[in-house]
């Protein structure tokens, strides 16, 4: 079995590398990946030597060097991690979310029916439903719920959703979307909301927290979101979207907080800045179907999930401190 797994080199692509080689030591791991600013080789360092996994430096939207790569792998799965991903930056510049959210995903597509791929899957988000009120805590996000995008990141998750499902329809592609909500743990990239805090908290830098802190997340642990596409890619229904979330929603004040409270950090860090332009009030996801049909449920309680991150963060200053210098991209891993 070989599979390719675009994004590998990112936070949940590189946690999906891993758990994936560790699982199944009989599998082929193939990581392609553009190496944005998103992109670490020192993530996958790790399993550098292992015989089952090859790191392919690459575009995916780049169909000449795809083709080849499928013409070569002639994989049996792709899972498409890769992406732009950070709602901020895509307020900035919407372009290359388009280019490599949309584009992307019918380049990877196009390439499994050229090669025959048996089975592809998406990775999406729950990001493409909107938000919820803040007064409804009964609303959740089920499969069936609209598609109602706020952010130019959102608005091209859920474009890809559409193109992914246009060609199931059209085409018989045979592929699977998982819509999951937001993900926390080891080799989260220092611009999302916990992994800075932490990183700021440990060098005393103030917080910054957008509007009130009011806005809810719904957090699972990445872990549990692998195992999840895990059972997807292995016995999800061709055609089917997936949500996976743990109904573990909390304020994002509360969880600044309780970053301070775990690292001995004061409280007087915390610096209310402005909102985000547009920012969603509420994710919170309704797992009912991935539970029902897989058997899906997560396995680690958010209270020490956030215990283990801060833990690895303090662990592994190195990894964090190369990517805030910059030293990062300077990595010589798989450049032989
Ligand atoms: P990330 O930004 O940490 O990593 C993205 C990876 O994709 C990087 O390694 C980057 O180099 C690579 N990449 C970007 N453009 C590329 C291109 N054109 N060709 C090849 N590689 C490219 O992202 P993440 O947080 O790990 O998210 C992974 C996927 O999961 C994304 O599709 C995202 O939309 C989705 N998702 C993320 C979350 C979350 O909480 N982080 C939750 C739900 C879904
Ligand atoms: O829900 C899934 C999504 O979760 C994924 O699709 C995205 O790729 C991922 O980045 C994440 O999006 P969010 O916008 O929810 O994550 P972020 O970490 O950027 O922000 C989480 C919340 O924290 C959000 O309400 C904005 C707020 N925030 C964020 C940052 C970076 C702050 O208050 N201060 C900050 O500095």
């Amino acid at each position: 079995m070989t599979i390719i797994v675009t994004g590998g080199a990112g936070f949940i692509g590189g946690n999906f590398v891993h758990y994936m080689l560790k699982k199944y030591p009989d599998y082929r791991i193939v990581c392609l990946d553009a190496l944005t600013y998103a992109g670490n080789r020192e993530t996958l360092r790790d399993v550098a030597e292992n015989p089952d996994f090859r790191f392919v430096h690459g575009d995916i939207t780049d169909r000449e060097g795809v083709y080849r790569l499928f013409a070569e792998e002639k994989p049996d799965i792709v899972v498409n991690f890769a992406a732009e991903s950070h709602v901020d930056r895509s307020i900035e510049n919407p372009s290359v979310f388009l280019t490599t959210n949309v584009i992307g995903t019918q380049v990877l597509m196009d390439a499994c029916r050229e090669y025959n791929v048996p089975r592809y899957h998406q990775v999406s988000t729950d990001e493409v439903y909107g938000d919820l009120p803040l007064d409804r805590p009964d609303l959740f996000f089920t499969e069936d719920t609209p598609i109602h995008t706020s952010s130019p990141y959102s608005a091209s998750k859920a474009s890809a959703d559409l193109l992914v499902l246009a060609y199931c329809r059209t085409f018989g592609f045979p592929a699977t979307i998982s819509r999951c909500s937001n993900n926390y743990g080891p080799y989260h990239f220092p611009e999302k909301l916990i992994p800075l805090m932490i990183t700021n908290a440990l060098a005393d830098k103030p917080l910054p927290v957008y509007g009130n802190g009011e806005n809810i997340r719904d957090w699972l642990y990445v872990g549990d979101h692998c195992r999840a596409i895990d059972m997807i890619i292995h016995n999800g229904k061709i055609g089917e979207v997936y949500n996976v979330g743990g109904h573990n929603e909390m304020k994002n004040i509360d969880i600044v907080k309780l970053i301070c409270r775990e690292l001995g950090k004061p409280e007087t860090l915390i610096t209310y800045v402005e909102d985000r332009k547009g920012h969603d009030l509420r994710y919170a996801i309704d797992p009912t179907k991935i539970g029902k049909e897989l058997g899906w449920s997560p396995e680690t309680k958010f209270s020490d999930g956030i215990k283990t991150t801060i833990q690895w963060y303090l662990e592994n200053r190195k990894w964090w401190e190369d990517i805030l210098s910059g030293e990062y991209k300077k990595s010589s891993l798989f450049t032989k």
